[in-house]
């Protein structure tokens, strides 16, 4: 067992952990924060997307050791004080899901897009979403969902 410290959602948390243990498995089973979700266990979908130092990453292709003193932010922490954050107020407004299954993942991501380039484009857009999969929407409304996110994250900032 190896012991690391991190920050999950504003809250210093410690754990001994297996070094094999990945970021995912410490997030949903080690610590119940079951929105980061997990389908391909390969990179390949991005639901398992958290923010980490402000960047996102896909936590089921990560060591919860290579997370050792880093800050992350999962989708239960982004509302504050029962308010959702503008991405995810912007993907209720314009409908940018079905299942919901992608939601938390696309969220993640598309903040990190915003942070990165604050005014994408579509292309830009449908180009970031290239490490996002969903299976329901056909991604009209998730592009949607973030350009009008990207704006209101431009106007609070
Ligand atoms: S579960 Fe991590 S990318 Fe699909
Ligand atoms: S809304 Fe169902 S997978 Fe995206």
């Amino acid at each position: 067992m190896i012991k690391i410290t991190l920050t999950i959602n504003g809250r210093e948390v410690s754990a001994a952990i297996e070094p094999n243990t990945l970021l995912a498995g410490l997030l949903r089973e080690g610590l119940a924060l079951t929105g980061t979700h997990v389908a391909c266990d390969t990179s390949q979908c991005g639901a398992c997307s958290v923010l980490l130092d402000g960047r996102s990453v896909k936590s089921c292709t990560m060591l919860a050791a290579e997370a050792d003193g880093a800050d992350i932010v999962t989708i239960e922490g982004l509302a504050t004080d029962g308010v959702l954050h503008p991405m995810q107020a912007a993907f209720h407004q314009e409908h940018g899901l079905q299942c919901g299954f992608c939601t938390p993942g696309m969220v993640i991501s598309a903040i990190d897009l915003a942070n990165t380039i604050p005014d994408p484009t579509e292309a830009e857009i449908r180009a970031w979403l290239k490490g996002n999969i969903c299976r329901c929407t056909g991604y009209q409304n998730i592009v949607k969902a973030i350009n009008t996110g990207a704006a209101a994250m431009r106007s609070a900032s």
